[in-house]
């Protein structure tokens, strides 16, 4: 006899249904697995059999045939195992053959009949409503972020056993109830505050400019100045996640493992990889396909701190994926995009030993070196980085007289009026912001008065400002007049833009 039951393989931040059929037949006892399965899947025969046996519903000693199907596309990781324990029940008569239909069924088994919790469940939950399931059976701990999804019962399950009880009636199927957007608005509290940093007028302004136009941002300045206690607070004043937001950062994080006990991540992510992180971590990729640094900050913030320490070769390939805010990865399993629209603030020190321009310390760098440091990151990945921005170290009297800063949600409302503004006039499919402008919209959206366009043009004469800086000042300009809510660009605008370019001009 045959039965068959539904269950998905993840492809990136994406999951496909998989047909599990069964057939269980006459002959010397075998168990085979066809249908392109990966390791895993191999081994999930071995699995299955114990599990059955110590759930006290032992395989049967015939001839057992699982295939998966659609047969070409690669089927990895151990997520099959319940789905081929339930079909082979109800291929051997075991279980009533409609408890399969209509259900989704995920789950790897240990070998004592245990479910144990799974990666990617809430785009596997996706795959299944899309595919029309109505219910879908999944490890307990699974259960809260397949309840993410509306219109699809998501049934915890215990153990095998309570699978099987579930399936063959025995036991009542309870679904998971979640309310997403509850959860969204009750977690919106944030550990960190703008309102916690100390003077710092230039860098704040740099930031909320670099929230509400979606620009890159790089802090200079010696160890201590807070460059990363700024970068820290940076997500408080984006503007709130919206669900669909938080269900796209909640994918990723889900697919690499990283939700733990949370169903839902509810605020914008903070991502910090350190300089020795391989190429692999930051952009993602490896034998398992799996999302990197850039894609973990997808809809909040990648800190790259101390840039100039990055290999060059780690920096180039975070280039595309930041210029297409997407990622793809080609795999043996096939080709996987992961989303990437993070914003990217970076922080180095002035010069090699971080205290040029120091008040109370001596930069005791040989001459030259400071420009060389920062020579490092000329290029390609300064061309991404619309904002410079230095941050001096404070004075003593500012460190210890009381905190004066404005508190983040003060900034925020700003930040979301001004990208309400840009949203309005871009209106394109994934373009919502500034720093997201091509050269036909810049000079649509960033006419300059001929004021401004003379600024511009001294600045690049006098000060060496490269021609790629050019169109970068101009998107900030634009953002710099949304934030007060001007339509049309005034030459102060453009100078205090221009004022974020302390790297593009000459070495002096
Ligand atoms: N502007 C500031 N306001 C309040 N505290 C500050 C400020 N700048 C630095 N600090 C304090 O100094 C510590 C070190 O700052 P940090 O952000 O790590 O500096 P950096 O990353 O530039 O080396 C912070 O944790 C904070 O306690
Ligand atoms: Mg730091
Ligand atoms: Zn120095």
């Amino acid at each position: 006899m045959t039965a068959r039951a539904l269950s998905c393989v993840l492809a990136g931040v994406a999951a496909r249904p998989i047909e599990v059929e069964v057939d269980v037949a006459g002959g010397l006892p075998h168990f085979a697995i066809v249908g392109l399965p990966g390791g895993a899947v191999r081994e999930s025969k071995d699995r299955v059999r114990a599990a059955l046996r110590n759930a006290g519903h032992p395989a049967p000693e015939r001839r057992i045939t699982v295939n998966l199907a659609p047969a070409h596309l690669r089927k990895d990781g151990a997520a099959f195992d319940l789905a081929i324990a339930a079909a082979l029940l109800a291929a051997d008569g075991r279980l009533p053959a409609p408890a399969l239909e209509g259900a989704f069924v995920l789950g790897e088994l240990s070998l004592d009949g245990g479910l144990k919790p799974l990666h990617g469940v809430l785009p596997m939950a996706i795959a299944a409503r899309r595919a029309g399931a109505s219910r879908l059976l999944l490890p307990r701990s699974n259960a809260a972020e397949a309840a993410l999804v509306a219109g699809l019962d998501a049934i915890g399950l215990d153990s095998l056993g309570h699978a099987i009880d579930v399936l063959a009636g025995r036991v009542a199927a309870e679904p998971t109830r979640l309310d997403a957007a509850a959860l969204l608005r009750g977690s919106r509290a944030n550990d960190v505050d703008f309102s916690d940093v100390r003077g710092q007028a230039v860098a704040r302004r740099a930031l909320e400019i670099a929230a509400a136009g979606g620009h890159n941002a790089l802090l200079l300045g010696p160890p201590g100045s807070g460059k990363t206690m700024l970068a820290r607070r940076l997500p408080t004043i984006l503007p709130e996640l919206t669900l669909e937001e938080a269900l796209e950062a909640t994918a990723v994080h889900s697919v690499a493992g990283l939700l733990g006990e949370r169903p839902l991540v509810a605020t914008r992510p903070f991502r910090a990889p350190h300089h020795t992180a391989s190429e692999a971590a930051l952009v993602g990729g490896g034998r398992l396909a799996r999302p990197g640094e850039i894609s973990l900050a997808h809809r909040g913030v990648l800190f790259l701190d101390e840039l100039p320490e990055f290999p060059v070769a780690a920096l180039e390939a975070l280039r595309q994926p930041l210029e297409e805010r997407r990622i793809a990865v080609s795999r043996v399993s096939g080709h996987h995009v992961f989303p990437a629209d993070a914003l990217v603030v970076a922080a180095m020190n002035p010069c090699p030993c971080g205290f040029l321009g120091d008040p109370t310390h001596l930069c005791n760098c040989p001459p030259g070196a400071a420009s060389r440091y920062r020579q490092r990151i000329s290029g390609p990945l300064l061309d991404r980085l619309d904002l410079h921005v230095e941050v001096p170290a404070l004075a003593w009297a500012e460190l210890v007289g009381p905190a004066a800063g404005e508190d983040s949600a003060a900034i925020r409302s700003r930040v979301a009026s001004a990208r309400a503004r840009q949203r309005e006039r871009l209106g394109r499919p994934g373009v919502r912001c500034n720093a997201h402008m091509n050269g036909r919209e810049i000079d649509r959206h960033c006419a300059l008065d001929a004021g401004s366009e003379r600024l511009l043009e001294t600045a690049v004469e006098r000060l060496g400002l490269s021609a790629r800086a050019f169109s970068r000042v101009r998107k900030v300009a634009r953002t710099i007049a949304d934030l007060a809510a001007r339509e049309s660009i005034g030459a102060a605008d453009v100078a205090e833009a221009l004022q974020y370019r302390v790297l593009d001009r000459r070495p002096t």
